[in-house]
């Protein structure tokens, strides 16, 4: 075992507390699913106060394991972890290539998902502010992107996928408008809008920037069309009357 390693993990024993029964499980976790490079990560970023001691894991995704932590202060965060060895990093080239911040950045594994990570920080950053409602960055190192926890004590808001809006149309208004200052004044397309990215506070709050292009992208104009087209669909299946996307493209491109 890496020294680092060992380093990590005496300090997350030491600062246990009592009244987290779960924690040493949540460790036990970290320590199986990340190599030593991102517990060492996660290791300055407890120096640095970000974190202080992680409560446990809200979402194991495709390329990333979401943690509910305390920082130093105990307000909650949502720590990202970008997971080195099982993410698909030849897709996650292809995506950055296309976007103009990101066209030098080298091919290894580890630069592309340090990349992917530092992108959807920035992406946040820039939402955050044009003053779109999501998770206020906090900070990324490497793989770890550290967020404001969009939930109530360490349980996340549900998705709009798993709950209906109560009142459709103000809803889908909304998040019409926020498609539309994420695009006009962060200049980004979300690239990945659905119910799924979406947590209902019941105010909608947009998550998951890791798709997130600058307007510059020459996919600019598919890409917002599939995120107008899936807003549309969901709204449409709750039998709410809407434009077309191609209406809501226009406007949104204020053509
Ligand atoms: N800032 C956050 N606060 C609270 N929960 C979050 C936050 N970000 C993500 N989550 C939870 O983790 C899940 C997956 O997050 P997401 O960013 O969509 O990752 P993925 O790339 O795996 O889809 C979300 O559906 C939500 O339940
Ligand atoms: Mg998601």
């Amino acid at each position: 075992m890496p020294a680092d390693f060992e380093a990590l993990l005496s300090k997350l024993e030491r600062r246990k507390p009592e009244r987290l029964k779960k924690d040493s499980e949540t460790y036990k976790i970290m320590a199986s699913v990340f190599d030593s490079s991102t517990l060492l990560t996660l290791y300055h970023m407890i120096n640095r106060g970000v974190f202080d001691i992680f409560y446990g894991v809200v979402s194991t995704g495709k390329e990333a394991n979401i943690f509910c932590a305390l920082d130093k202060r105990g307000n909650y965060v949502a720590a990202k972890i970008y997971r080195i060895s099982t993410s698909n990093f030849r897709n996650m080239y292809r995506y950055l290539a296309g976007d103009p911040r990101f066209r030098r950045i080298q091919r290894e594994r580890r630069q592309i998902i340090y990349s992917w990570a530092s992108r959807e920080f920035k992406n946040l950053q820039r939402a955050y502010e044009a003053g779109v409602a999501v998770p206020r960055p906090i900070d990324c190192e490497k793989n770890v992107l550290a967020m404001e926890f969009i939930g109530e004590e360490g349980a996340p808001y549900p998705r709009m996928k798993d709950v209906s809006p109560r009142a459709p149309r103000r809803m889908f208004e909304k998040l019409f408008e926020a498609i539309k200052v994420i695009y006009r004044r962060a200049e980004l397309i979300h690239a990945d809008f659905s119910e799924y990215n979406v947590l209902l506070t019941p105010e909608p709050v947009l998550i998951d920037f890791s798709m997130a292009t600058d307007i510059a992208n020459p996919m600019c104009d598919e890409l917002l069309m599939r995120d107008l087209g899936n807003l549309v669909r969901y709204f449409r299946k709750l039998g709410l009357k809407t434009p077309e996307p191609v209406e809501l493209f226009s406007e949104v491109k204020g053509k």
